[in-house]
């Protein structure tokens, strides 16, 4: 667990990104980007008023926020460009150069708006404001990465089942974002989730299973053969992702029973990796293996916008918000060399 963070904070500092933290007075926060600012693992520009953010510092007697870039949307310079910057992008969508200066106060869109026009790399926020919240701007704004067409949530699980994943280590999606995939999405999840534990979690050899009620044609049903589907789109989207199904979770997990249930896959039995039929799996069984299970969940991670943009839990700590930041600079470094992520479009 630590080796893992401990490299996702080396990988930070080696190439240091411009982190956006929106919610730049929230105590928590505040208190990473200290310690993230100190140990130097990303150059952060925090939203809001001086005043506030600075009567937090002195609460927590915080040394290094002064290395940080402070912003207030309502005061900026910039104010007025980006919104109608803003305005340009959304008014097909009806929004009237009012509404985009009234959005341009919301720092949780100004910090899009900064990433947009290349003065950052990535934003973190979500331990004040809700997923949909912090998503709805970076999906406007930002947008989908080259070829992705549905944004998903990854979870590093570190779990003490040693014998499952990488010694225990598996990363799973989506748990965060998307209620009712269909196939092509299901398929993206899979393409970009193994990116994700490649990049962030280290996985070498990613082997993904997307996971059913059924295991290679052991019951029928039109959710079973979506996920049969999805499988065939991951393959043809990616011809060298190591990825099957449909398998049912212990013959994705446990070795006797994938050589049982399915014969001759690379990939029952030894997952490392699992895509989830929707996100009331994702986010129930995710929650169950970290409570029931005391592993230790990472993220969520979000996967498929052109730039990072973390969602926090409003129950995160302040360790949560510290690798989380690392966790979107890591994502930042490999947004900029996105060649690699590359889906066939519908
Ligand atoms: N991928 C890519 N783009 C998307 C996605 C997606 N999954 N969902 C919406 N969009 C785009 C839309 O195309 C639209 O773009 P446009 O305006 O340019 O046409 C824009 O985002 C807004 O779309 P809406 O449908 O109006 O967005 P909505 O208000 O429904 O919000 C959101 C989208 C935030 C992702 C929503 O689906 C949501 O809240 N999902 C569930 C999140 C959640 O609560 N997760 C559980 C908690 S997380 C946890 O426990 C770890």
């Amino acid at each position: 667990m630590s080796d893992l963070l401990n490299k996702i904070v080396e990988r930070a500092k080696a190439d240091r990104q411009r982190i956006v933290l929106p919610e730049g007075d929230e105590e928590r926060t505040l208190q990473a980007a200290d310690k993230a600012l100190e140990d130097g693992i990303a150059d952060l520009i925090l939203l809001g008023k001086k005043e506030s953010i600075m009567e937090v510092a002195h609460k927590f007697n915080l040394k290094n926020i002064d290395k940080a870039t402070i912003i207030d949307p309502a005061t900026s310079e910039k104010k007025e460009e980006y919104a109608q910057y803003f305005y340009e992008l959304r008014k097909k969508k009806g929004v009237t150069i009012e509404e985009a200066r009234k959005k341009m106060l919301d720092p949780m869109y100004f910090g899009c708006m900064i990433i947009k026009s290349g003065d950052a790399d990535g934003q973190l926020a979500g331990a004040r404001n809700t997923t949909g919240n912090t998503l709805r701007p970076a999906l406007q704004i930002i947008k989908t990465a080259p070829g992705v067409t549905c944004i998903s949530g990854a979870m590093i699980l570190v779990t003490k089942a040693t014998q499952y994943g990488d010694n225990g280590l598996l990363v799973v999606a989506d748990v965060a974002v998307t209620p009712m995939p269909d196939a092509h999405q299901l398929a993206e999840f899979a393409v970009c989730t193994a990116r994700t534990a490649h990049d962030i979690a280290g996985i070498t050899d990613p082997r993904v299973a997307m996971l059913s009620f059924s295991t290679k044609g052991s019951a029928s049903h039109e959710v079973v053969d979506k996920v049969v589907e999805a499988t065939r789109l991951a393959r043809e989207m990616d011809p060298n992702l190591n990825v099957d199904g449909e398998l049912q979770a212990d013959a994705a997990l446990v070795p006797s029973v994938g050589e049982s249930k399915a014969h001759g896959s690379s990939v029952a039995g030894h997952a490392n990796i699992l895509i989830y039929p929707c996100l009331e799996v994702g986010n129930i069984s995710y929650k169950m293996v970290q409570r029931l299970g005391d592993a230790i969940a990472i993220g969520p991670i979000l996967q498929g916008i052109a730039r990072p943009v973390n969602d926090l839990s409003r129950g995160c700590s302040v360790d949560d918000v510290y690798y989380m930041i690392a966790i979107t600079a890591n994502q930042a470094t490999f947004a900029k060399n996105s060649s690699h992520v590359k889906l066939s479009t519908k």
